[in-house]
C-alpha cells in the first residue's frame, strides 16, 4: 500500500478485492471438454451460462434457495449457483442440454410436456434435472417422497400437482 492508500486495479478495486486472478480450468460438460480461464470465485452456474453459453440452467435466486440452477455433477444433483466451477475439474457435468439422447427427448422431458407440468417454464430445467435424479435415488415411491425430494425446486407458477404427475408417470413406466 502506498502512502495514498491501496493500489487500485483497472476497475477501481483493491488487489485484495480483485482476488488472485484467473485460473485455467477444464470442464467436461455433456461429454465435451471446455478449457476456461476464470476467476476462482466463478460459480458453476456462471461458467455454464456466461462462459459456455449453456443457458438451460436458470439463475433464479443465486443463493441456493430455488433449485432453478440444478445440474448434475458425476450424476448427482447439485445447485450450480453454490458450486465453484473450479471444483468440477475432472468431473462430469450434465445440464438439461445433455439430457436428450440422439435427438430423442428424455422420458421425463416428454412426461413434463404430456402432463402440462410447467407454465412460464423458468423453473422447468431444474425441476427435470431434479426429477430424474430423484427417481435414480429411489425416493419417489409415493407422493410424500416426491414432495420431499423435490422440495428444493420452487415453482412460482405452482405447477406442483402436474410436476408430481409427470414424475409418477415416468416412475410407473419403469
Ligand atoms: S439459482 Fe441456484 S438455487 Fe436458485
Ligand atoms: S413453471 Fe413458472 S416457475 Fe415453474
Amino acid at each position: 500500500m502506498s502512502a495514498r492508500g491501496p493500489a487500485l486495479t483497472e476497475r477501481g478495486r483493491t488487489l485484495e478485492e480483485r482476488g488472485p486472478g484467473p485460473v485455467r480450468v477444464t470442464l467436461s460438460v455433456n461429454g465435451v471438454e471446455h478449457a476456461l480461464e476464470i476467476e476462482p470465485r466463478v460459480s458453476l452456474l456462471d461458467a455454464l451460462r456466461e462462459h459456455l453459453h449453456l443457458t438451460g440452467a436458470k439463475k433464479g435466486c443465486d443463493q441456493g434457495t430455488c433449485g432453478a440452477c440444478t445440474v448434475w455433477v458425476d450424476g448427482a444433483r447439485v445447485l450450480a449457483c453454490l458450486t465453484l466451477a473450479m471444483t468440477c475439474e475432472g468431473r462430469e457435468v450434465t445440464t438439461i442440454e445433455g439430457l436428450a439422447e440422439g435427438g430423442e427427448l428424455h422420458d421425463m422431458q416428454r412426461a413434463f410436456i404430456a402432463e402440462d407440468a410447467f407454465q412460464c417454464g423458468y423453473c422447468t430445467p431444474g425441476q427435470i434435472m431434479s426429477a430424474v435424479a430423484l427417481l435414480k435415488e429411489g425416493h419417489a415411491a409415493d407422493d410424500d417422497g416426491i414432495k420431499e425430494g423435490m422440495s428444493g425446486n420452487i415453482c412460482r407458477c405452482a405447477a406442483y400437482p402436474h410436476i408430481r404427475a409427470a414424475i409418477r408417470a415416468v416412475r410407473d413406466q419403469a
